[in-house]
């Protein structure tokens, strides 16, 4: 059993957060035992060992519904838009992801990147070789994490090193599944690429395996940029929407995650409630690539789940600051504002609910998971100086939110092990 004692952010039953400021997290096994002010669960484990944090903040791992591993190099690549930055670099780039030892070292760079901002749940694209979700299963599984991750399923219109045969693609998917799904803390999730790289026989083998293997999730793209679009209504012409073509295939249903949901209408929204499908919401790729602009109000008429998401390598940035100030930006432009709660929320709790995860993780409070960061507001001048003169928690979060990148980060903590100090990424291949 080991204790941890700082000052504290979780959410409260009605999703709104709590911060206390002299707090003790007790973990027993990789789970949170207890957690509260210090005086009184102090008083519940009078034996514990407690290392002395105070002057930290914990807060919940982060949770990032959408962002691909192969795609960390391919940050940073501009492009006129989402189909010529697919083919001119991201293609390319997730070709080299067929060599299983490439794979490997990039994997771990990845999970790094990811701990060093605070995630330490993701719901992850690997290429469309086997041998990268492999590699990336693997490296996770080391590191004890909780990942959701499945290869590309993309059998057309895609360069031939990144495409792979119909039925060829779901016999790899079934076997991995069968060989991760459910193993320590991994899950597997179906992932044809997006409508304009599969066949209608693929994407149905897809559902059929989503019905056959209980609890995998589905992932995949829909209605992020006008060209794609447009291709999408040439290549499906019976097809209602983009949404809709997923819909016939039998791949709207409850732990599906569609990234980006920016051009859906009334009745693609009202079917992605109905049907118990969620969001990823992505907004430094969407500015980024000048996809458009989410729909806060939308979403928020429409019901339907939804969580933050980086989309590296068309996102920008793996930090969920960024993203949260994305999102945040991009809600006032549609003339709403998020709170900084709101925001939190979305990439902690309310992540963990669209992907089915919430009581598992995304709080800190007993029965979770022991996935928690360690917040140090004290690493930068600007950001010690702002949220040292904020008045309210709404003040300090957004001063974060604003100001606050990896090195806030203090520690990352997962299942109860605190994770080594991660030193930055160097070249690999
Ligand atoms: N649509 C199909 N593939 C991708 C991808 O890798 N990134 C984004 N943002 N959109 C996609
Ligand atoms: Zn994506």
């Amino acid at each position: 059993m080991q204790g941890y004692r700082a000052a504290l952010l979780r959410f409260l039953p009605d999703d709104t957060m709590e911060r206390i400021d002299d707090a003790l997290v007790v973990v027993d096994q990789g789970r949170i035992a207890d957690a509260g002010a210090f005086d009184a669960v102090a008083a519940r484990f009078p034996q514990l060992d407690w290392v002395d944090w105070r002057g930290r903040v914990l807060a919940p791992g982060f949770i990032d519904v959408h962002v691909h591993f192969p795609q960390l190099d391919v940050i940073g690549s501009p492009a006129e838009g989402l189909l010529p930055w697919l083919e001119n670099y991201t293609f390319p780039h997730e070709a080299r992801f067929a060599d299983p030892a490439y794979a490997s070292a990039m994997a771990e760079l990845f999970l790094d990147e990811l701990l060093r901002n605070g995630v330490t749940t993701a719901m992850v694209y690997c290429s469309s070789h086997a041998a990268s979700a492999e590699a990336f299963f693997e490296a996770a599984q080391k590191r004890s994490l909780r990942m959701v991750a499945g290869k590309c399923l993309m059998d057309r219109n895609s360069p031939e090193p990144v495409r792979d045969d119909t039925r060829r693609g779901l016999a790899q998917s079934q076997f991995l599944i069968e060989r991760w799904h459910g193993r320590d803390r991994l899950g597997y999730a179906i992932t044809p690429r997006f409508a304009p790289s599969c066949s209608d026989e693929q994407m149905r083998g897809a559902a059929e395996l989503a019905e056959a293997f209980a609890g995998t999730w589905v992932q995949t793209h829909v209605a992020e940029n006008r060209d794609e679009i447009a291709w999408v209504a040439q290549l499906f012409p019976d097809a209602r929407s983009y949404l809709d073509v997923y819909d016939r295939l039998g791949l709207l249903r409850e732990r599906s995650m569609f990234a980006h949901c920016i051009h859906l209408d009334a009745a693609d929204r009202a079917r992605l409630t109905a049907s118990g499908a969620s969001a990823a919401v992505c907004p430094t790729s969407n500015l980024f690539l000048g996809s458009g602009l989410f729909d806060f109000k939308a979403a928020a008429q429409a019901g339907f789940q939804w969580g933050l998401a980086s989309d590296v390598g068309g996102g920008t940035s793996f930090s969920p600051f960024r993203t949260m100030l994305a999102a945040y930006e991009v809600a006032r432009l549609g003339g709403v504002t998020l709170s900084p709660q709101a925001l939190w929320y979305r990439h902690t709790l309310g992540a963990a609910r669209a992907m089915g995860l919430d009581g598992l993780v995304g709080n800190l409070s007993a029965g979770h998971k022991a996935d928690f960061i360690a917040l140090d507001a004290r690493v930068t001048p600007l950001l010690a100086r702002r949220t040292g003169s904020a008045w309210s928690l709404d003040e300090w979060l957004f001063a974060m939110i604003v100001l606050g990148d990896d090195r806030a980060i203090a520690d990352s903590v997962v299942a109860g092990t605190t994770m080594p100090r991660l030193t930055p990424p160097s070249r690999t291949g």
